[in-house]
């Protein structure tokens, strides 16, 4: 949800800024700018402005090798306030040209801000940012301010979230810096300083890093870090040494991230054995995680998007194993609409990145109350991670597609680890016989021979979904929820509107949308409960001229049966199942000639309510 990167002291800042900000790419790629200057303390330079409307790429034409300089500040931007445009993209300018602002976040009260402040001013776009950086530069005249002191009082005035990288042309030795709910980090490299939305962006030049907490302003030079809080106090910290892989966050042979992030799954099955289980195969969760759990009468699983149905996907196992009910929340929904909760309530936060808004305002909540959460994130160090009383990580590496496919895999085999731990504890017969590692040792081989049967997934698919305008997905129980994430991600990616349906439920009135070669993918998984209704819902689709394509776990399947999956422990099907509704949503983009990566109107990081 933008994306911020700042660099002062280097001598290519112009490269660090659009390195970092393909990097960044993820979190918002509808507009892009860069600033440039000289870090010179006592030379006031004009420093170089260029913005785009598009992809970085677009940004990346339009910067010649004259622009050159050694401190500078760049953006990525996924729209709130004003359309894509050139002039309503980062970093913005105040009247007079003096400070230069780029922003993530969402500043409430900035029409109010306007009226009050800047009745006078002429604005060049709709958005919040600017309006900010003319309250700086009025602050500064008005009052007669020095930049610190008018960049600490905007921050007063100021209501919302936001992530600021603010520079003075008069002081272009300096970047200011704070944050508020947006993530925002320091990078500390050999006579040089960065800031950045996240750590990924910046591997390439340093792996010490700093936090920089809410309500706090830091003075970047490339020489000190300086962090204040909003009373003038001087706050010291450590830095921490995060080392990334850069391999990582490459995308190698492939044509997409999404393709590669699929194909890594059954080595992040294993990497999770090897982290949440010792060599006897005994589950090796934090101890305190699962005394909560054991006091706990209810667990809320909070979550948005890809994470939400990974929570659904776990919901069975964890009621399973662990013997107590599990409710789902939608994060955007409870932050404003928390329902009565049980008397010992225990909160997980399942979120891929840990920076989700909506999930963060739920946390806020839950923490005020004193009750205790767990956050499941694929990002140590991530905002809901530091906030919750404890952290289990993904270990799924960066995941960059837009499309979520490795972290939703990961999230229900990192909670199967903790719904084992929590069982094996109240000593729960069937989590005592439940071989965890085992059972997903087995799931890792049959992804891997799902993924080896692309091709026929891809030939089975293309004609159905090449021209459709909507399909449905079915299935019941456990295949229901991975239906919901099926459709997510056909959604997402192709813009085929799609819905995952609860099989047996669409006869009580969506049946009417089916016609003539309407696509209805069913999803059965072995359960013999639910199979055989499943199977007569499809006959419904059928008769109706649905175009059908089962995907059917080997030993519930039958033939004519369209895509086999080979059968895993009931407890793990929907991570087995998933896999080629995920190959179904790559092929069906990839036909469409698509963007598969960076899907329109969306981000992977939605750090705005
Ligand atoms: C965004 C992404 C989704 C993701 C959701 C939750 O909407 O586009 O792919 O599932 O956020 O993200 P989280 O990082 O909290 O799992």
């Amino acid at each position: 949800m933008c994306g911020i990167v700042g660099v002062v002291g280097h001598k290519n800042a112009r490269d660090i800024l659009m390195q970092g900000l393909e990097k960044l790419e993820y979190r918002g790629y509808d507009s892009a700018g860069i600033f440039v200057t000289s870090a010179q303390q006592g030379v006031q330079e004009t420093g170089q402005l260029i913005k785009s409307v598009g992809r970085i790429a677009d940004l990346r034409e339009k910067i010649g090798i004259d622009v050159a300089g050694t401190a500078g500040i760049g953006h990525t931007r996924w729209a709130t306030h004003g359309k894509p445009a050139a002039h309503n993209a980062h970093p913005h300018t105040s009247s007079d040209g003096r400070f230069v602002l780029v922003h993530n976040g969402v500043i409430e009260n900035y029409l109010a801000l306007k009226q009050d402040y800047l009745s006078a001013d002429h604005f060049d776009g709709e958005t919040d940012t600017e309006v900010a950086v003319h309250l700086i530069a009025a602050l500064a005249e008005q009052e007669g301010l020095d930049t610190l002191e008018a960049f600490k009082k905007a921050l007063t005035l100021i209501e919302g979230s936001y992530a600021f990288a603010l520079m003075d042309r008069t002081r272009p030795d300096v970047i200011y810096v704070a944050k508020n709910k947006s993530p925002l980090l320091i990078g500390l490299g050999d006579g040089y300083h960065m800031v950045c939305s996240d750590a990924m962006a910046m591997i390439r030049e340093t792996s010490e890093f700093m936090e920089i907490h809410d309500h706090e302003l830091v003075i970047l030079t490339k020489d000190t870090v300086e962090i204040h809080d909003l009373a003038g106090n001087i706050v010291s910290r450590e830095s921490y040494t995060a080392e990334l892989d850069l391999s990582d966050i490459g995308k190698g042979t492939y044509p997409f991230y999404m393709l590669k992030e699929i194909d890594e799954q059954p080595a992040v099955m294993r990497k999770l054995s090897q982290v949440y289980a010792d060599e006897n195969g005994q589950v090796t969760v934090d101890q305190g995680i699962i005394e909560a759990l054991v006091n706990a009468d209810r667990i809320y699983i909070i979550a948005a998007g890809t994470s939400y149905h990974a929570g659904y996907a776990s919901k069975y196992l964890l009621e399973e194993l662990t013997e107590k009910p599990v409710e789902l929340g939608i994060a955007s929904e409870w932050g404003y609409n928390m329902p009565r909760l049980s008397d010992k309530p225990f909160f997980i936060f399942l979120s891929q990145s840990g920076e989700t808004a909506d999930s963060r305002q739920v946390l806020v909540k839950v923490n005020a109350l004193g009750l205790p959460s767990l956050t499941v994130t694929n990002v140590p160090g991530s905002t809901l991670s530091r906030e919750a009383s404890f952290t289990m990580l993904l270990h799924a590496g960066p995941e960059i597609a837009v499309a979520s496919t490795k972290a939703y895999t990961a999230q229900i085999a990192t909670l199967a680890f903790l719904a084992k731990a929590v069982g094996t504890a109240i000593q729960n017969d069937k989590a005592q016989a439940f071989d965890i590692v085992h059972e997903l040792s087995i799931v890792a081989q049959t992804i891997e021979t799902t993924l080896s049967e692309k091709a026929w997934i891809e030939n089975k698919i293309t004609g159905l979904l090449a021209t459709t305008r909507n399909a449905f997905y079915i299935g019941r129980g456990q295949d229901y929820y991975v239906s919901m994430e099926a459709s997510l991600k056909l959604k997402e990616i192709s813009y085929i509107q799609c819905e995952g349906f609860a099989a047996g439920e669409l006869k009580h009135g969506t049946i009417a949308l089916i016609e003539d070669q309407t696509p209805v993918i069913a999803l059965i998984s072995n359960n013999p409960k639910v199979a055989a209704h499943t199977r007569g819902n499809v006959s419904e689709v059928v008769a109706r001229g649905a175009s059908v394509v089962t995907i059917v776990e080997r030993a519930a399947a039958i033939d004519g049966d369209d895509i086999i999956v080979n059968t895993v422990h009931p407890y793990l099907s929907s991570i087995a199942m998933v896999v080629p509704t995920q190959l179904i949503a790559y092929y069906a983009s990839l036909h469409r000639g698509l963007d598969v990566d960076k899907p329109r109107n969306l981000a992977k990081s939605v750090t705005v309510e």
